[in-house]
């Protein structure tokens, strides 16, 4: 008997096996149970032997049955490990990394240089009104320069801003006419222009504005050329020339040198030597008036520039559509690492 169970508890392959040869063996219906239960038949010498025999049994089957289960825990819990491996040597798969578009660096970049000298950053409403869009900066209805910027109307007051010159009116505005403002706003600006690769009817500005007590002409002069020479590089001049639009007096459109120098040395770029890149000039009494502030006391400059045209002189981009089309080949050349 015995043998013959320790048998079945060898070949038991499962931990559900083993129980039922526990059961078979062991159990309440057992051979061994039934010995000890027939204990009582036997005679007073019998019954110590066959008792401590039948104890021996059982606890040998009882152990052996104990010893198979932990082997069987343990091959399947190794058996689970194997399976559950993570082979931590094989190669991972590369994950692709986005970055910033071009013209949301170039921003980020003049954001930084104007954050430097002490400029705030600004926002306004990209569908704007007729008022800040042009009467509040010295452009009532009819004026012919409303024909420099073709607007898209959406009713007959309301409009896509044409500049991000409405952000001047609306900051000073919001300051009751008394105290100093320092601000840019970058943004989206949208004109009736016929798209081709040096114009496009959506495009950024980055409008700046300064008013205070005793601001004059060549404080606008040297913050200027300070950005030119931040952004550009030391070895840049940059050229007033004077200009118009109706809410800055005098007004200036501003150039920069374009020395282009390489391991041969240096040549001018194309034409003159000078690339415009912005315009600017004295904030208009009319405009300081019309937002609340008193000209006799206030002045101030004011200033625009085209991110797109900056980082097509940066990185010599050669048509502005590039900015749009999103083709990822040309996006890719100016992630930086
Ligand atoms: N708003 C002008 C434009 O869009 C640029 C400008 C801004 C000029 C501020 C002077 C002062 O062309």
């Amino acid at each position: 008997l015995q043998t013959e169970a320790l048998n079945q508890v060898e070949a038991a392959e499962d931990v559900k096996a083993l129980q039922d040869v526990r059961v078979a063996y062991l159990g309440k219906k057992g051979p061994i149970t039934e010995v000890l239960r027939g204990m009582g038949k036997l005679s007073k010498e019998e019954r110590p032997v066959i008792g401590q025999l039948a104890n021996d049994i059982r606890e040998d089957i009882a152990n052996a049955i104990q010893e198979k289960q932990e082997k069987l825990e343990e091959v399947a819990l190794e058996k689970q490990l194997e399976e559950e491996t993570i082979d931590v040597t094989l190669p991972g798969r590369p994950v692709k990394v986005g970055g910033p578009h071009l013209l949301t660096s170039i921003v980020e970049e003049i954001e930084d240089l104007f954050i430097g000298m002490g400029f705030e950053i600004k926002e306004g409403p990209e569908v704007e009104t007729d008022y800040y869009n042009f009467e509040a900066l010295n452009l009532p209805k009819g004026h012919p320069a409303r024909d420099m910027q073709d607007s898209f109307y959406i009713t007959e007051e309301l409009l896509l801003r044409t500049h991000t010159s409405p952000v001047q009116a609306r900051t000073m505005g919001k300051k009751d006419g008394k105290e100093p403002v320092k601000m840019i706003c970058p943004g989206k600006v949208y004109r009736r222009d016929t798209d081709d690769a040096t114009h496009s009817h959506q495009f950024t500005q980055v409008e700046g504005l300064l008013v205070d007590k005793h601001v004059r002409m060549s404080d606008l002069k040297g913050m200027l050329d300070k950005f030119a020479k931040q952004m550009f590089g030391d070895e840049r001049e940059i050229r007033l020339r004077p200009s118009f639009f109706p809410f800055t007096e005098p007004s200036v459109e501003m150039d920069i040198s374009c020395k282009v120098c390489n391991g041969e040395g240096c040549s001018i770029c194309k034409g003159t030597g000078w690339i415009e890149i912005l315009g600017a000039g004295m904030v208009h009494p009319n405009v300081l008036e019309m937002a609340g502030y008193d000209p006799e006391e206030y002045s101030g400059f004011a200033f625009g520039m085209g991110p797109e045209r900056i980082a097509m002189l940066k990185y010599g981009v050669d048509d502005i559509r590039h900015f749009y089309t999103n083709d990822i080949r040309f996006l890719k050349q100016y992630h930086k690492a």
